[in-house]
């Protein structure tokens, strides 16, 4: 499972993140490629290709990677030794709502993890709290409908199977839970990012058929 959902998302992580999506994002992009070289903060990073796709991307920055399944970060701590990014990237089994989770970072992200976590509101905290006043909040989850209908589209009906299978157990082994599951629409988050101490959610015009990218501001 660990494997098979890291790979549905290695493509997009190691040749669009970088290449597309960010450059898309212009005032990200001009930090991501200035001096002082950035830092980067990938929380729930599972086993690392969006670590390592941003590393690749962007040849100066540092990545600090936190998960807080120790067998994905065991394989990430080998697939960024085999891209030779020891350097740059470094990968720590960390829970992201880890109030004691410090540092100061230029962009901190969450890619399709918020879902799955117990406690997204504290999660969400820790990451406003890492990037102070001028970093970037990006969150990348899925893309779904603003509201249920019982006529959902194919790929809703698909993220419901992962919610009852995998995501919703996934993220209620932990409690108390929050109890997400894959299925989280925007109002969702942004009740999260609110009660986090955001002021709002951006949509950002990124166009990916399974993800929808926000930028979580103030
Ligand atoms: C669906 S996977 C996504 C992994 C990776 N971001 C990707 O897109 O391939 C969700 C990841 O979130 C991690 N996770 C869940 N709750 C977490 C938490 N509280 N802190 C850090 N990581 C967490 C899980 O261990 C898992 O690796």
């Amino acid at each position: 499972m660990r494997r098979g959902q890291a790979g549905m998302n290695r493509n997009l992580f190691l040749h669009q993140l970088g290449q597309e999506y960010l450059p898309a994002i212009p005032d990200l992009h001009a930090r991501l490629v200035a001096d002082p070289p950035a830092r980067v903060a990938d929380v729930g990073c599972g086993v690392g290709w969006s670590s390592i796709g941003i590393a690749r991307a962007y040849p100066a920055v540092h990545v600090d990677g936190f998960d807080l399944d120790e067998a994905s970060v065991a394989e990430a701590q080998t697939n960024v030794a085999a891209a030779g990014l020891d350097d740059r990237v470094r990968i720590e089994l960390r829970d992201a709502a880890d109030p004691a989770l410090a540092g100061r970072y230029d962009l901190v992200t969450a890619f399709e993890c918020i879902h799955d976590m117990a406690d997204p509101v504290g999660a969400l905290r820790t990451m406003r709290h890492l990037t102070g006043e001028r970093g970037t909040v990006l969150v990348a989850d899925e893309r779904v409908g603003e509201h249920f209908t019982a006529e959902s589209s194919d790929i809703e009906r698909f993220q419901y199977g992962f919610s009852v299978l995998h995501c919703l157990p996934v993220g209620m082994a932990d409690q108390p839970s929050a109890g997400t599951g894959t299925v989280m629409r925007t109002p969702t988050l942004r009740r999260y990012a609110q009660a986090a101490g955001f002021r709002d959610v951006e949509i950002l015009p990124l166009d990916n058929f399974f993800f929808t990218f926000y930028r979580l501001v103030g």
